[in-house]
């Protein structure tokens, strides 16, 4: 059985955890496969509204098999408080398994990527301050701990203080704070490993028996195609692949397991964090999209910054990703606008773009081209089919599909199951 990936084709928070949740309903098993709790992905269903950071947003159906992959970095402690918050709302504790291979964020991760933030000033990535990319960045390094080191606590402690000795010299004489003690950490990871050592698993081994078995396997991708390491917005992005590339290094499954590649796409554009924006409103018009989209970030609660839909983005993550559909969010966000405008090209130094310029200063030079259209300014949030659709919403939607060069499949007009439509 082929597998499914959702990925995020903009700068993250497309509605990844909407569409999933959506999906799951025909699927076995969902598999996050990079990136780590700087993600933040809304399920909203059956009275809850869930707010996933490392669990996959297949959790709310029982049935599902859920699988942490190799390709993220797992803060332990963040994964207990998630598993914990869904005992508090009365869910059963979801079939997990943890791959032994995802790497450990460790505290000095953490207290690297706020200090080194601080250090850079105005010229900060604008990261969660999670400890994501210090902890990529020791894996690289192949100084990292990894999850499967939580079952032997002599390795653990033993790669610990090899790490620790040199994290020390940073946090001291670079950034001016107080060493950590290895005692006070492998204390501390003692009591994740005893929470976690049941669902710690091989992770590789279980998607491809699932594949196997005629099991339909869904990849839920974090962040986004501008925020990947090699084909974002470098370096204002984050430290793993979101692209579809990454799944399979992620899940640890070929190439040639992958059919269908769902490419969630909003319908206007945001971004979190620093970098740069070509389509973004810093005035009346961004404001409303921010205030009706509720633009602020699911992890870190920070103002989302908000523009006009850029269809060069959107051309570009058809090209690296290969994406096979598009679904399409937050149409209803754009309802009240009396005309909507979406970005078919840059102009750069007399130049026209209608593809992503590789080069970066051009990228952060350009001028959207937009072409304006006419808006619906009616309520579509309770539309149940395209037909039903104004007539303008549905010009708007086939002028995208016609840019982004792949079939919009799927249209949400609101973050609850029941506000999806299918075409
Ligand atoms: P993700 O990171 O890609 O999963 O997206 P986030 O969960 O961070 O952000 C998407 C936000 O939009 C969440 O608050 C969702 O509940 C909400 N949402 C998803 N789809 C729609 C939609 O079609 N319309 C509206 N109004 N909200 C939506
Ligand atoms: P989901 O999966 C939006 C952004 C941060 C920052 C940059 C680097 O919910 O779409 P990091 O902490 O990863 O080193 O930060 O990446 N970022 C996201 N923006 N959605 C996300 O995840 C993000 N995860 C990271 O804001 O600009
Ligand atoms: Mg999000």
């Amino acid at each position: 059985m082929p597998a499914t990936i959702i990925i995020g084709t903009q700068w993250g928070d497309e509605g990844k955890g909407k569409v999933t949740d959506w999906l799951a309903n025909e699927m076995d098993m969902v598999v996050r496969y990079q990136g780590g709790h700087n993600a933040g992905h809304t399920v909203v269903a059956d009275g809850h509204e869930l707010k996933l950071h490392l669990l996959p947003s297949g959790v709310l159906y029982p049935r599902i098999t859920s699988v942490i992959g190799s390709g993220l970095v797992i803060d332990p402690r963040a994964l207990i408080k998630e598993l914990d918050e869904l005992k508090e709302i009365g869910l059963s504790e979801p079939n997990l398994i943890l791959s032994a291979n995802a790497h450990l964020i460790m505290p000095y991760h953490r207290l690297l990527d706020q200090a080194s933030e601080l250090k850079l000033g105005k010229a900060k990535i604008g990261t969660t301050g999670l400890g994501i990319g210090p902890a990529y960045t020791d894996k690289a390094s192949r100084v990292g701990l990894r999850v499967q080191d939580l079952l032997d606590m002599k390795i653990f402690r033993e790669k610990l203080e090899v790490a620790l000795s040199s994290k020390n010299q940073v946090l001291t004489k670079i950034y001016g704070l107080e060493p950590l003690d290895a005692d006070d950490i492998a204390d501390e990871y003692r009591g994740y490993a005893e929470r976690l050592k049941g669902v710690i698993g091989d992770a590789s081994r279980v998607i491809n028996e699932a594949l196997d078995n005629g099991k339909n396997v869904l990849l839920e991708g974090a962040q986004g195609m501008m925020l990947d390491i090699d084909y974002g917005t470098y370096p204002f992005v984050t430290s793993s692949s979101p692209i579809a590339g990454g799944a399979c290094i992620g899940a640890g499954i070929s190439p040639i397991r992958i059919k269908r590649i769902i490419g969630i796409a909003k319908a206007y554009t945001t971004r979190v964090g620093s970098g740069p924006f070509p389509t973004e409103l810093e005035g009346d018009t961004g404001e409303t999209m921010r205030s009706v989209g509720c633009e602020f970030g699911t992890t870190t609660g920070r103002p989302r910054r908000c523009g006009w839909f850029d269809a060069v983005i959107l051309k570009y993550s058809t090209r690296i990703n290969g994406i096979t559909e598009i679904a399409l969010t937050k149409l209803d966000v754009l309802s009240s606008f009396e005309t909507v405008k979406l970005c078919v090209a840059y102009e750069y130094d007399g130049k026209i773009y209608d593809y992503m310029p590789y080069h970066q200063t051009v990228f952060h030079g350009c001028k959207p081209v937009y072409e304006e259209m006419e808006g619906w300014q009616s309520d579509i949030s309770s539309a149940t089919s395209y037909e039903k659709l104004p007539k303008a919403a549905k010009a708007y939607i086939d002028r995208l599909q016609e840019l982004i060069g792949a079939p919009i499949t799927m249209i949400s007009v609101g973050p609850s199951r029941t506000q999806t439509i299918i075409r």
